[in-house]
């Protein structure tokens, strides 16, 4: 069958597992926002050891194994995504020290040298994604007509690009302010925040998780994985949003007070409206699956999708209210943690067991009796450990919408417990069972096919 597994993908998956138990133990320990500042620096090394260590890794170790499996070609580069996760999870290390070196971080008396920290860890990181982006992007230009998901994430990708550069864009600005031309340091570090945010949380992260979720709980639920026209408008009106609202804002950061408010609105408007219709199109696709009963990843994953939706009603309210924070924060949270950290932690339930069975039994597939997929977990020791994380995401939300610091610190305190169950149950699953007899499967998973058979072409 020419099994391919990605051998790199479970060690970005160990990494980005390991930064955000570092994230969460943070702000359990009350180091970050509400206990701290929003842009406080211990902040800001929190936020990046989930955006850059947690979400991006662990986006950018399953686009390794996906994207062959949504072209249907092999990886442009075997030996990239070696590179990458040295570069990103390097860079990241530095960040982080650049961060706690700020003016008022815990770090400020780092012998001379210690400002360079930050910029230096951005510019890898910034290499890290640019080795992926070639590889990746090389593999989707040999697969055009794009397929819907692969759509997505080719989108997603142009906003990786985006995020990575404006952030270190930012880095530098902080580090040498005469660098940057006059008149563009200044608004770019005063407004330009929320560019860096929409382009990563709302470009990068969510039009991935979009397409992702699009294809995996299509093949693992067994429904029809073809949206039509529909599907590819959704797209079209999400992705198309959110560039305008993007270069909409990016002028008016320029030239506050000009048009491109009232456009970059309608950019916000259409991305709204999107994400809507892809929610609504989603809820027909589960309601079209051919496997009626739903395992643990399907499940939670739509709980995750429905804190999608809960983003977006937050979204609307922090668009109401102006610049205030405080509403973003709730936005942003909603965002990071239920929507792409559920969605990103019930996914993984499926491929790390789903990867391990590949990896010992694929080639043994039709030959022998082998365990099936889901003797390798145990959905109903999992099953609290999801529930009580979402249950955490809402009790913080809750939070921070009051706000409560002290309430904050409690929640996050549980989702760190919730998370490092769930981690458990993965490690779990990678000590495999043998095959019992009568309790076997001669042909594998359902979608193993679909998910691991050798690329068509290259
Ligand atoms: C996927 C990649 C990234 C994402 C999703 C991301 C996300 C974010 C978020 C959400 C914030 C706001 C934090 C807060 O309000 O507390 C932020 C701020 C910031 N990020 Fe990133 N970031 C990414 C990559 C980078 C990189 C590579 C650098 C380079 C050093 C960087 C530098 C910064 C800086 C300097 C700030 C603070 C800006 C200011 O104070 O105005 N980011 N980032």
């Amino acid at each position: 069958m020419g099994v391919r597994v990605e051998p790199w993908a479970l060690r970005y998956f160990g990494v980005a597992f390991a930064s955000y138990l570092a994230a969460l133990a943070a702000m359990a320990a009350g180091l970050t926002y509400p206990s701290a500042g929003l842009l406080a620096p211990t902040t800001l090394a929190a936020v990046h050891l989930v955006t850059v260590g947690w979400l991006t890794l662990l986006m950018l170790g399953a686009l390794h194994q996906f994207v062959p499996v949504i072209t249907g070609r092999r990886l442009a580069s075997d030996r990239s995504p070696a590179a990458t996760l040295l570069l990103v999870a390097g860079g990241l290390i530095l960040m982080v020290a650049g961060f706690l070196a700020l003016p008022g971080g815990p770090w400020p008396a780092l012998p001379a040298g210690g400002e360079l920290l930050l910029p230096l860890g951005g510019s890898a990181v910034v290499a890290g994604a640019a080795v992926a982006l070639a590889n990746l992007g090389r593999t989707l230009g040999r697969a055009r007509p794009l397929s819907l998901p692969a759509r997505y994430v080719a989108s997603a990708l142009g906003f990786l690009a985006l995020t990575v550069l404006l952030g270190l864009t930012f880095a530098l600005a902080m580090t040498w302010p005469g660098l940057l031309p006059a008149g563009m340091a200044g608004p770019l570090l005063g407004a330009g925040l929320p560019l860096h945010l929409l382009a990563g949380v709302g470009g990068w992260f969510t039009l991935t998780a979009m397409g992702v979720a699009l294809k995996l709980l299509a093949m693992f639920t067994l429904a029809p994985e073809d949206r039509g026209k529909t599907g590819q408008g959704i797209w079209a009106v999400t992705a198309g949003g959110m560039a305008l609202a993007w270069l909409a804002g990016l002028a008016g950061v320029f030239a506050p007070g000009s048009p491109a408010g009232v456009l970059a609105r309608a950019g916000w408007g259409l991305t709204g409206t999107g994400v809507a219709l892809y929610l609504v199109d989603i809820r027909r696709l589960f309601g079209q699956r051919r496997r009626r009963g739903l395992e643990v990843n399907a499940r939670f994953g739509a709980w995750a999708l429905g804190c999608l939706g809960l983003t977006l009603l937050a979204c609307a309210w922090a668009l109401l209210r102006g610049r205030e924070p405080g509403s973003w924060a709730l936005a942003v949270f909603l965002a990071l943690f239920g929507w792409l950290s559920g969605l990103g932690l019930s996914q993984l339930y499926k491929i790390v067991p789903f990867l391990t069975w590949i990896e010992r039994y694929g080639k043994r597939m039709g030959r022998e009796r082998v365990p099936r997929v889901q003797d390798l977990v145990q959905e109903r020791r999992a099953r609290p450990w999801f529930q009580g994380y979402f249950g955490a995401v809402a009790l913080a939300a809750a939070a921070l919408a009051i706000p409560s610091p002290a309430l904050f610190r409690a929640a996050a305190a549980l989702m760190l417990l919730a998370a490092a169950g769930v981690g458990r149950e993965l490690l779990a699953s990678r000590r495999c069972p043998r095959a019992s007899p009568g309790h076997g499967a001669r042909d594998g998973p359902a979608g193993a096919r679909d998910a691991v058979a050798g690329p068509r072409g290259s």
